[in-house]
């Protein structure tokens, strides 16, 4: 099977159990995590969320204001129904968030858009599923405007020893063990294990992000480096 494709159907399988075991698993800090990358992005007209998937982002940019549209890019239909079904019931200043949003089939490394169509590009979490990073981010690089930002969050790993020995317990242990039960998925949350684990970030990642084009490349971990925001221009 293509890797796409399996990807695609990975997510679509946990899309029904991914936010409450997100959330919970988290201990809501994943909502805290959004608000922070959300505050590090400048207010735009149209804003790229590639891997939208249940749309957490997306609310949160709307909602705050630094996003008056949003079109989402994802492999999983189930994940953006969920999150097309999370935006339909929510209204911003009186009036449907669901029209400011669309919802796209579609592949990160290879996006339907042509060049320079956003003023922003944001991604949470779906970097590290990209079967190649460095052809997504040069898609992100590609259809942002110059003098556009790209905000990146995703997961990273922590420099303290104590913190990676949970850090390891958690993602090798809990998460598959817990995601296995609640979302009957045998593979998916092992999957996700592996591909927090094996994923750069901090430096390495800003390196990625220069080499596909973009300029002033920062990051800024939060929570004792179990996350981090990324961000970048495009001139
Ligand atoms: C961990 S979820 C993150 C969803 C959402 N952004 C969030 O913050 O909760 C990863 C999402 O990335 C999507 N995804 C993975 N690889 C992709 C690709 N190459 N192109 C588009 N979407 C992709 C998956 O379908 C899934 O919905």
């Amino acid at each position: 099977m293509e890797e796409k494709q399996h990807i695609g159907q990975l997510f679509d399988r946990i899309a029904g159990t991914y936010d409450g075991l997100n959330h919970g698993l988290s201990l809501n800090i994943d909502k805290r995590w959004r608000r922070k990358t959300v505050q590090c992005m400048p207010e735009a007209e149209h804003v790229l969320d590639v891997a939208i998937g249940t749309a957490d982002l997306t609310i949160e940019m709307i909602r705050k204001g630094k996003a008056q549209r949003v079109t989402g890019l994802d492999l999983s239909d189930k994940m953006m129904e969920i999150g097309k079904g999370k935006v339909e019931r929510l209204k911003v200043k009186g009036e449907r968030m669901a029209d400011r949003v669309a919802f796209m089939h579609g592949n990160a490394q290879d996006m339907p858009f042509e060049d320079a169509s956003f003023d922003g590009v944001t991604c949470a979490y779906g970097c590290r599923n990209f079967q190649n990073l460095d052809e997504g981010l040069r898609e992100m690089c590609r259809v942002l405007k110059p003098g556009g930002q790209v905000t990146i969050l995703e997961f990273s790993y922590p420099k303290n020893c104590l913190i990676r020995f949970f850090y390891d317990l958690y993602f090798t242990h809990i998460l598959p063990f817990i995601g296995r039960i609640v979302s009957r998925d045998k593979t998916a949350y092992t999957y996700l294990n592996k591909s927090v684990k094996h994923f750069c970030w901090g430096e390495e990642f800003v390196q990625h992000m220069q080499e596909a084009g973009f300029k002033e490349g920062t990051f800024r971990p939060l929570t004792f480096g179990i996350t981090t925001i990324y961000i970048a221009k495009k001139w």
